[in-house]
């Protein structure tokens, strides 16, 4: 069977992946230190381990807004495959019936994914749930952060959240989102080494080159130029 090579993400959609990725570890590992201090002891551990924990919390967390900020402007202006688009699946009849497809086929119910290059439909809902996950967290993480300096530009930007809904709640919410994020993590991957094991699309190693696999004949319409096209049986396919 003969495949395309297609570079499918940018060197920016890339480059925001992967600070995302290092931003949201960094917040996990500290969020669950300040929640639950398990070095601190009567006797204390090294002086300020708090204080770290938290200031590399803070500077995640700008990471994060940044990293946020700039993958949502590219989906202005990057591919078709980075575009806002492609996280709205629900708004196009074609992409509704892949959507269905996709749920079917991780129950095992269709032997193959629906053709696609870019996100499947269902991965297109994920990140868009995943990145208002984490918009909910910059929200309610510098609404928490403004409470230092009540007349402070965080507190009078993100401060209403608490007004509404209060500190207690607000505080709860930012801590139980770590759980979704760890849940979204399995499933992320698990999702990502099937798709590329079994359909042998990729996926995997996409984040890093950039570039996506499919068998040509489902590519036809592809309005721009793969990379190159390969023989698939020299890989040990069919
Ligand atoms: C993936 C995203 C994030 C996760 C998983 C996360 C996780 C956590 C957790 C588990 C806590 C401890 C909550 C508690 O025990 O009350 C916390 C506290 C906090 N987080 Fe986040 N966070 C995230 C993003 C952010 C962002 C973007 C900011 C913005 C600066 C931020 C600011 C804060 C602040 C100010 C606190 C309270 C610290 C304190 O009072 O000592 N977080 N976070």
């Amino acid at each position: 069977m003969r495949r395309l090579v297609v570079k499918v993400w940018e060197f920016p959609v890339r480059a925001m992946h992967w600070t995302n990725f290092l931003a949201i570890v960094g917040l996990c590992i500290t969020g669950a230190y300040i929640h639950y201090p398990f070095l601190s002891t009567p006797r204390g551990p090294a002086p300020w381990l708090m204080g770290y924990a938290r200031y590399i919390h803070f500077i995640c967390g700008w990471a994060l807004m940044i990293g946020l900020l700039a993958r949502w402007l590219w989906s202005f202006i990057g591919n078709k495959y980075a575009s806002v688009k492609e996280f709205f699946p629900f708004f196009y009849a074609s992409r509704r019936r892949d959507l269905l497809d996709v749920v079917q086929y991780y129950l095992f119910g269709k032997r193959h994914l629906p053709p696609h290059l870019g996100h499947n439909a269902m991965a297109s809902v994920a990140y868009l749930l995943f990145f208002g996950l984490m918009w909910f967290q910059v929200v309610t993480g510098f609404a928490l952060f403004g409470q230092y300096d009540l007349h402070g530009t965080a507190y009078r930007i993100f401060g209403v959240v608490l007004e509404v809904f209060g500190n207690g709640w607000i505080r709860l919410a930012h801590y139980f989102v770590l759980f979704v994020v760890f849940s979204f993590v399995i499933v992320h991957l698990y999702a990502m080494w099937v798709s590329d094991l079994a359909e042998r699309d990729g996926t995997a190693g996409s984040m890093f080159s950039g570039y996506k696999y499919g068998p040509l004949e489902e590519f036809a319409d592809l309005d721009h130029r793969p990379w190159k096209s390969f023989d698939d049986r020299r890989r040990g396919g069919t």
